[in-house]
C-alpha cells in the first residue's frame, strides 16, 4: 500500500515507537493520521493532518467511540504494547494477564471493531500488527512478554486468510530492540524509534508480511531463516 494520500491510525501513538511513527507518516504524505493514545493530552500538536484520539485498546467502550470517529482509515497500525511480564519461573499472575490484555486481545478486539471501517476503504486497506523478534523465540528475561508477542503473532496469521476475502492485508512487523522507555533497563544494542519508523513503513509500501524493520532485526531474519534452532539458542543466551 502506498502511504501517501493514507489515512492511518497509530496505537500507543504518545510515545517511542508509535510517536516516531506518527512522525514518518506525515513525511511520507499519509492524509491525515489518528494519533490514539490512552490519554490525548499527550499526543504533540504536530500539524493539522494529526487528529488525537483517546484509546485505551483493553476497553470496548473507549474502542466502540475510536471507530466512531475515526470512521475513514484505511491503515491501522497496532502499535500500543506492554513488556510487564519478565521471567517465567517469576513473574506475577497479574504481570502476565496485563501483557496478553494489551498485546493480544486488545490488538485483536481494534481490529475486529475497525473491519466496517476497513472494508469500506476504497481500494483496500491494511492491517499492521506491530510484534517483536521475540515473536518468533522467546527472549527468555521477557519471557512473558514474548508468549504474548507469539499469541498476537499466531492471530495475525489466522486474520490473513480471512481478511484477504475482504481486501485488508494483514502485516507483522518483527522489530529489534528499540531505544523507547520499554526496554530502556536493558543494555544492549538498540535502534532510534525513527529508524525503525522507516523501516516499517518501507515495509508497507513494499507489502511485506513479515517486516524486519531494522539493522538487527534483518540480521536475526537471516539466523531464523537459516535454522530456527540457532536463532532459539540466540535469543536465550542473552
Ligand atoms: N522497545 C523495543 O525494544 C521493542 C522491540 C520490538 C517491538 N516493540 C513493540 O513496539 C511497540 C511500541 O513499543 P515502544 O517500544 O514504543 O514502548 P513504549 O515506549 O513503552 O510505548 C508503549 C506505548 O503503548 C501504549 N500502551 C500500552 N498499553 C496500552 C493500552 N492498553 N492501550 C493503549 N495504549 C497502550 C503506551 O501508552 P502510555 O503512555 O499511556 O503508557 C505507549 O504509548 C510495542 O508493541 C512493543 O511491544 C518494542
Amino acid at each position: 500500500m502506498k502511504i501517501e494520500g493514507s489515512i492511518a491510525l497509530v496505537t500507543g501513538a504518545n510515545r517511542g515507537l508509535g510517536k516516531a511513527l506518527v512522525s514518518a507518516l506525515l513525511a511520507a504524505g499519509a492524509a491525515k493520521v489518528y494519533a490514539a493514545a490512552r490519554d490525548e493530552r499527550k499526543v504533540p500538536a504536530y500539524s493539522s493532518r494529526v487528529v488525537p484520539l483517546a484509546l485505551d485498546t483493553t476497553k470496548p467502550e473507549q474502542i466502540a467511540a475510536a471507530v466512531k470517529k475515526a470512521n475513514d482509515v484505511t491503515l491501522l497500525i497496532n502499535n500500543a504494547g506492554l513488556a510487564t511480564s519478565q521471567n517465567v519461573l517469576t513473574m506475577s499472575q497479574a504481570e502476565v494477564d496485563a501483557d496478553f490484555r494489551t498485546n493480544v486481545h486488545g490488538t485483536l478486539a481494534v481490529i475486529k471493531a475497525f473491519l466496517p471501517v476497513l472494508e469500506r476503504a476504497p481500494g483496500g486497506a491494511t492491517v499492521v500488527n506491530v510484534l517483536s523478534l521475540a515473536a518468533l523465540a522467546s527472549f527468555p528475561i521477557l519471557g512473558g512478554y514474548s508468549a504474548s508477542k507469539a499469541a498476537a503473532y499466531s492471530i495475525t496469521q489466522a486474520l490473513r486468510p480471512e481478511l484477504k476475502a475482504k481486501n485488508i492485508d494483514v502485516l507483522a512487523v518483527l522489530a529489534g530492540p528499540i531505544d523507547t522507555d520499554m526496554v530502556k533497563a536493558l543494555q544492549m544494542p538498540k535502534t532510534m524509534p525513527a529508524e525503525t519508523a522507516k523501516g516499517l513503513l518501507a515495509g508497507i509500501e513494499r507489502g511485506e508480511e513479515e517486516i524486519f524493520p531494522d539493522p538487527m532485526a534483518r540480521e536475526m531474519a537471516a539466523l531464523w531463516n537459516k535454522s530456527h534452532k540457532e536463532f532459539e539458542r540466540a535469543f536465550a543466551s542473552f
